[in-house]
């Protein structure tokens, strides 16, 4: 058994509670996985308070990212003992998420903690940092170096805008933050 957060449609509305499942219940994969964090993200926020039609699947266990321990796995690329992180793919809207003590998840869609990075760090960077690091990573892929200019970063007070300013801070560029706060 372990313990997770169960989000449940009903009659009147939606519940949410802390329960015990069994891992019998958990969905379809080939990875098993100890969740040690997750973030609260604003998508958790939507889905919890049911406030926009985030969940496609009842029951649903939320959270749309975690870091944890490979605990079973019959995935070529994943062992017990691997440390492991994951964004997105569904995770927390159509299938189990990061929300609970548990998540069984297809191994495709994991990726390696690097070394040096414990899960809390990780989580705590989240799916709104590993957005901006995607950002980043496209622009440099694209070609834009320090020497061509300002980079604009716009919602710069937010999320993923106070990550991007970071990075790319620090590796070189000068940032223009435009933020609507005063
Ligand atoms: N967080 C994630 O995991 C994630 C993943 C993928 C994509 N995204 C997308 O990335 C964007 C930013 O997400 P976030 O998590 O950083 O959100 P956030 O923390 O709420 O930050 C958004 C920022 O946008 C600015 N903003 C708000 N309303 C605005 C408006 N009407 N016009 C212009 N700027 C406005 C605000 O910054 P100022 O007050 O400084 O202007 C706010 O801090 C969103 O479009 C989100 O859907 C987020």
């Amino acid at each position: 058994m372990f313990s997770a957060l169960l989000i449940s449609k009903t009659d009147e509305g939606q519940t949410v509670e802390v329960t015990q499942l069994d891992e019998a219940q958990l969905p379809e994969g080939d990875v098993v996985v100890a969740v040690e964090y997750s973030t609260l993200n604003y998508k958790d926020g939507l889905a919890i308070t049911g406030k926009s039609p985030v969940v496609r699947k009842w029951p649903m266990v939320p959270g749309i990212d975690l870091a944890g321990t490979v605990l079973e796995s019959s995935h070529a690329d994943w062992k017990a003992g691997d440390k492991v992180v994951l964004n997105g793919f569904g995770v927390g809207e159509t299938h189990w998420g990061g929300l609970g003590q548990k998540a069984k998840l297809k191994g495709d869609w994991l990726i390696a903690l690097p070394a040096g990075i414990t899960a809390r760090q990780a989580m705590a960077i989240g799916t709104a940092g590993y957005t901006a690091a995607l950002c980043v990573d496209a622009l440099v892929k694209a070609g834009v170096t320090p020497d061509k200019g300002e980079v604009l970063v716009t919602g710069a007070t937010g999320g993923v805008g106070s990550v991007a300013i970071a990075l790319l801070a620090k590796a070189g560029f000068t940032v223009a933050a435009s933020s609507g706060k005063a």
